[in-house]
């Protein structure tokens, strides 16, 4: 089977050709070609993600992002000029995108039907707007080609992600194995910061989640804070590092939400307004300070995941924790979960750091354990705050 993935739901535009075979354990992937375009640097002066830029975006560089990924996979052959069979219905589809549409009228008029089994595409959680158009974009392919379209949960892409392990001797080829159950997942990204508990093969039940901020935006908060720039978790995660390399000083305390709540949520905008209340008291801030806020604010979140994390493996007698979003880029939190399973004997699953953040191929992994396509178009739509559970 070969997949073609879309993946729209934020800043990030991620087409992943792969190909897949299946056993009762394991799916074998390998992946053809994979384009991401990052509108990061475009967004960094709102100091965060602006819904209508990201979809116009978004539109305006999708065509050229597949046909870098059909020549990627050795799918773009080209043929004489045609009129493209079911061009028109196509165009229902783009009827609000029309320079998208006269791009992609262009492509296919001058290439074969590539062979391609099923287009996953991300369906939500993430940005409506720029969710809509990979899905609208996806379903004027799906008519055009005749192909089944696959509808993925950006948050399964991130745990398959976590599942999937390179091969040593190639590196295109990534196994993905059913991991031992029943599983946690810390899903930890710039919209959500959840754990959620498998204990079948990819059923979920939510068991604790953020009562405000999402951890990679309370990062990203903090990184405005400290002017360091966007996206801010890298940046801040830096700092930090370099203040444990230096040895420097413990100079600020702040709190640790929800340590002792005795449940498995979440609150993270309290520890950005203690950062903001020590940001106005020492301004200006020295680089030494930064670091060290920035230290302390790594600390506290960690310390955070860490006793929650300790706890839900206890209560539900874990075999399995997987950690995935964009923050589980973050090593020093990866290293303190990493030690809590080692302790408990646990199976770790993390994402390489190339899968970490939003991608096509985790979209195009996780249509690949389904391995269900097709539902009516007409059913497949943008859900921003679509649940695993
Ligand atoms: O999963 P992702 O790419 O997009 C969402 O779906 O949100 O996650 C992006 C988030 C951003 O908030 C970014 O600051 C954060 O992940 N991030 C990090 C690190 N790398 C990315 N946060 C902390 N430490 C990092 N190394
Ligand atoms: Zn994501």
């Amino acid at each position: 089977m070969k997949i073609l993935a879309i993946e729209t739901s934020f800043d990030e535009a991620g087409l992943s050709i792969i190909e897949y075979s299946q056993t009762k354990n394991e799916t074998t992937t390998r992946v053809l070609s994979d384009v991401l375009f990052s509108q990061a640097d475009e967004h960094k002066k709102y100091g965060g993600v602006y819904p209508t830029l990201a979809k116009q975006i978004h539109a305006k560089n999708i065509v050229a992002l597949l046909t870098e990924a059909l020549k990627g996979a050795g799918l773009y052959k080209e043929i004489e000029e045609h009129v493209p069979q079911n061009i028109e219905k196509a165009r229902v589809f783009l009827e609000r995108e029309p320079e998208m549409f006269t791009q992609l009228k262009e492509l296919v008029a001058h290439i074969q039907r590539p062979d391609l089994d099923a287009i996953a595409i991300t369906n939500g959680p993430g940005l409506e707007p720029a969710l809509w158009v990979g899905i609208s974009f996806a379903k004027a392919l799906s008519v055009l080609w005749d192909i089944p379209l696959s509808p993925v949960n950006h948050m399964e892409g991130h745990i398959a992600a976590a599942l999937a392990h390179k091969e040593e001797t190639n590196e295109d080829v990534f196994t993905i194995p059913t991991p031992p159950l029943p599983a946690i997942a810390l899903l930890i990204s710039g919209a959500h910061t959840e754990l959620v508990y498998m204990k079948e093969w990819l059923h979920y039940e939510k068991i604790g989640s953020t009562r405000d901020d999402a951890i990679g935006e309370a990062f990203d908060k903090v990184a405005r804070l400290l002017d360091l720039g966007y996206p801010g978790g890298p940046l801040v995660s830096k700092l930090a590092r370099e203040a444990r390399e230096q040895n420097a000083e413990k100079s600020f305390t702040l709190p640790r939400p929800m340590l002792h709540s005795g449940d498995y949520d979440f609150s993270l905008s309290g520890i950005k307004t203690a950062v903001l209340k020590i940001v106005q008291d020492n301004s200006p801030l020295t680089e030494l300070q930064k670091m060290q806020i920035a230290r302390e604010f790594e600390d506290a979140v960690t310390e955070v995941f860490v006793s929650k994390i300790k706890n839900a493996i206890e209560e539900y007698a874990i075999a399995s924790l997987i950690i995935s979003g964009g923050v589980a880029a973050n090593a020093y939190i990866l290293d303190a979960l990493r030690k809590i399973a080692e302790e408990n004997s646990i199976s770790f699953y993390v994402p390489t750091m190339d899968l970490a953040t939003d991608n096509g191929r985790m979209i195009a992994f996780a249509s690949a354990l389904r391995n269900s396509p097709t539902k009516e178009l007409d059913e497949i739509v943008a859900e921003g705050n679509l649940k695993l559970y």
